[in-house]
């Protein structure tokens, strides 16, 4: 008797427990609704807000990379940043060298909001290299 009650709480319970579990159906409509939100922080750059482009795609021209992760500042000036086309500012660092300049694309410039490959946490040296080429075409 005492068994018998026992199996019948067991199988009460095990039966509410299912009705609480997602259907397959449910578990897939989930997951197909915050899959984009992962997609974008694990392929994107490090702000997870300005992707550039897809993982393993070509690399991208000086240019590209330019106009999606330096513009931003190097239009502006913001924080001190050396206009792009203003020769003034940028002959002294041109004159630094152009490894010295590829260091602060690739390392950023510490203390200042230069920070190591502008952000773009997704570029290669070599597409931050190519930016910084671009840059300094357009500054002299
Ligand atoms: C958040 C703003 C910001 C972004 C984004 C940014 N920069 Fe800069 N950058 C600066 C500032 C500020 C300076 C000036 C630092 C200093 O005082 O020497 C600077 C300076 C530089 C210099 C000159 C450094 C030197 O040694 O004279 C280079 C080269 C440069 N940036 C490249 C880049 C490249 C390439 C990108 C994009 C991949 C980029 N920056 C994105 C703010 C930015």
């Amino acid at each position: 008797m005492l068994k018998t009650t026992l199996i019948a709480l067991a199988l009460t319970i095990a039966g509410s427990t299912a009705a609480w579990a997602l259907s397959d159906k449910q578990r897939a409509a989930i997951e197909a609704r915050i899959a984009p939100v992962g997609e974008v922080c694990l392929l994107g750059d490090s702000s997870c807000g300005g992707a550039v482009a897809v993982a393993n795609a070509a690399p991208r021209s000086g240019e590209e990379v330019y106009n999606s992760a330096c513009m931003a500042c190097h239009v502006s000036g913001a924080g001190g940043a050396p206009i792009v086309g203003d020769i003034a500012a940028w002959q002294p660092r041109i004159a630094a060298g152009m490894a010295a300049l590829y260091d602060s694309g690739v390392n950023g410039v510490p203390g200042t909001s230069m920070m190591a490959k502008g952000g773009c946490m997704s570029c290669s040296d070599e597409e931050i290299n190519g930016a910084v080429d671009f840059m300094v075409a357009g500054s002299q």
